[in-house]
């Protein structure tokens, strides 16, 4: 979807189709929007007694008869009744529309948000979240503007060049002939002659910019024209495509000064045309004054109407872009939808995990294996650690026991069951992550601890916090719990930030705990804190631990070395030590030397 940057201008009858489908989410406000038509219709067709009391009175002002035996002052009450008229119709007609934009497009935005945080992580991995957010804004802006002005001013000027066309046919259908005869035929001629000359200045376009090629690549590379003593070649060169320049530009002049003739002449003349015609009518009497008056004024009406339809026309065509963009992340299968078949509810899983021969690499980066033949099996209760250089895949590895990527190869089960045939809701409810870099939501420790388990009681919460050591520092907090973290956390130190996420986690209590790294980033001192809470969390449940420092996984009940994509050792701390030049001894030692 991120490929087709603006809409193109042209409307094929299969996205007008898509497009008039965003009218589902009008539906729940179709009453209000066939009101408002009707009111809109009433007040463009009240509008037109304007151009029309403008002759009449013209006429009665010359003594003229006219039915109702009207006077200028009946006339002139009326216009006042009709302005009011005007006025509350156009109000309510506003105040409906506004109502059904605002809520209609806030019933897209929903939609749109529900439809994208549901999406599978690929999406956001193959555009860039920011691009897609501002792009969505613009779109969802569009369709706001659309049921809010747009369709109703284009049906207003609609209403207004049909009943123009109807009341001229009927007032003065001679003159009305002549003018439907003259004009259309006109403005063909101008459209025809404006696509000439827009063809001709894109022509001189063209040539200038090859002229300044010419220029640009010779002072580039003038030590080759130099050399190869190209001067003379290449201002002949120049020269030539100037010249060039000068034959467009002077054809595309006499176009335009044609099309301004054309203007003058054919334009104002056929205006005259009319209207002297409609003067001999008058002379003759086929006409009264006041309807030349009315007849010119509806022309003007009709004149401004033809001109907004093709400005409004342009902002539909843009709706409908809108329109398709939005309806094809509407219509981007789900996480869930993507696996039709996987229904099994996970329950609480015991945390056997099994994984068998894994094969794997990131669907934007399909050329780079991440993880080649990966087995591991933990069994559950069980603590163990994955090790290996950065980069080596070991947040992969979560990442695929989280679901968030399918595989290429091999299988990865829980509990003797292949992982994608869980449901994803109550599998993923069985897990719970710490990572390296913790980043909070914008609002209270509170609100943030509840996010592992939003109906937790208040003694739950404030037992979690306690294990996790982060009682200490929240009860110093003249506000307790409810302090404001600041946006992603940033009024807690990296330490305190990490232990929250660890009551979090110990709230949620699930089966299976990831730490990617979760001390790496911390200070000795934080970090023992956090080790101390760590130990509490992992108790009792499967764990697999990612450490950066190894000194933090003596204790684990087995040790993963991941290389290039395999596991090429695994064992306790003791045994993977005693293998002298061992993956896990030379990582070790690396460390050490470090340090
Ligand atoms: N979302 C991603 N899209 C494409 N490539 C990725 C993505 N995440 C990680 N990688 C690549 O996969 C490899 C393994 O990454 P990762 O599992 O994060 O390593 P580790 O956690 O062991 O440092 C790296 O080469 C990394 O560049
Ligand atoms: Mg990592």
């Amino acid at each position: 979807m991120q490929q087709k940057e603006e809409s193109s201008p042209k409307i094929s009858r299969q996205s007008l189709r898509e497009a008039f489908k965003i009218f589902e989410f009008l539906k729940p406000y179709r009453w209000q929007f066939i009101a408002g038509l009707v009111l809109l219709f009433l007040s463009s067709t009240v509008f037109m007694i304007f151009p029309y009391s403008v002759g009449l009175m013209l006429d009665v002002a010359q003594g003229k008869e006219t039915a109702f035996d009207l006077d200028l002052s009946k006339i002139g009450l009326g216009l006042l009744v009709v302005l009011v008229f005007q006025g509350i119709v156009s109000y309510t007609r506003v105040l409906l529309f506004a109502q059904i934009s605002e809520r209609g497009t806030a019933d897209i935005r929903n939609a749109l948000y529900q439809r994208i945080i549901s999406l599978p992580i690929v999406f956001f991995e193959k555009s860039r979240v920011g691009d897609i957010v501002s792009r969505l804004t613009n779109d969802v802006e569009k369709l706001y503007n659309t049921f809010y002005f747009v369709l109703a001013e284009f049906f207003r000027q609609v209403i207004l060049l049909i009943g123009g066309v109807i009341f001229l046919a009927w007032q003065t259908p001679k003159l009305a002939g002549v003018m439907l005869l003259t004009f259309p035929i006109i403005v063909i001629g101008a459209m025809i002659f404006g696509r000439y000359i827009r063809k001709l200045s894109k022509q001189r376009q063209a040539i200038l910019a090859e002229t300044n090629t010419i220029l640009d690549e010779t002072l580039q590379s003038i030590h080759a024209v130099k050399a190869f003593t190209n001067e003379i070649f290449e201002t002949k060169r120049y020269g030539q495509s100037n010249a060039s320049v000068i034959d467009v530009s002077l054809k595309f002049a006499s176009g335009r000064a044609l099309f301004a003739v054309f203007i003058i002449t054919v334009l104002f003349g056929a205006l005259f045309f009319v209207i002297w015609t409609g003067m001999r009518m008058v002379q003759t009497g086929e006409v009264t004054a006041g309807q030349l008056i009315s007849f010119v004024t509806f022309t003007a009406v009709i004149g401004a109407a033809i001109a907004g339809l093709g400005n409004f026309y342009s902002e539909l065509i843009g709706a409908v872009g809108a329109t398709e963009r939005i309806r094809e992340i509407l219509a981007t299968p789900s996480e869930t939808e993507e696996r039709p078949k996987a229904t099994a509810p996970a329950g609480r899983l015991n945390g056997n995990i099994e994984f068998k021969d894994v094969q794997f690499s990131y669907p934007t980066r399909s050329d780079v294996p991440v993880l080649k033949n990966v087995n591991i099996s933990i069994e559950s209760g069980k603590k163990v650690a994955i090790v290996g250089q950065s980069g080596a895949g070991k947040s992969t590895i979560m990442q695929l026991l989280l679901q968030f990527h399918h595989l290429d190869g091999g299988s990865i089960s829980i509990d003797g069951k292949d992982i994608y045939d869980y449901e994803l809701h109550s599998y993923r409810n069985n897990f719970a992550i710490v990572p390296q870099e913790v980043i909070l939501f914008g609002g209270t420790i509170r609100e943030n601890i509840l996010y592992g388990k939003p109906d937790a009681t208040e003694a739950e919460i404030i037992e979690a916090a306690k294990q996790a050591n982060t009682w200490d520092f929240i009860s110093t907090f003249p506000e307790g719990l409810e302090t404001v973290v600041g946006e992603r956390g940033i009024k807690l130190s990296g330490g305190q930030r990490q232990r929250i996420a660890i009551a979090r986690a110990i709230l949620r209590n699930p089966s299976i705990l990831l730490l990617d790294e979760a001390t790496s980033s911390l200070d000795a001192e934080s970090e023992k804190v956090v080790q101390e809470a760590l130990h509490n969390l992992m108790k009792n449940r499967t764990s697999i631990i990612i450490a950066h420092r190894l000194a933090t996984i003596r204790e684990v009940d087995c040790i993963y070395v991941l290389e290039g994509g395999h596991i090429v050792e695994k064992g306790t701390h003791e045994e993977l030590s005693a293998l002298f030049d061992g993956a896990y001894s030379s990582l070790a030692k690396l460390q050490f030397e470090i340090a």
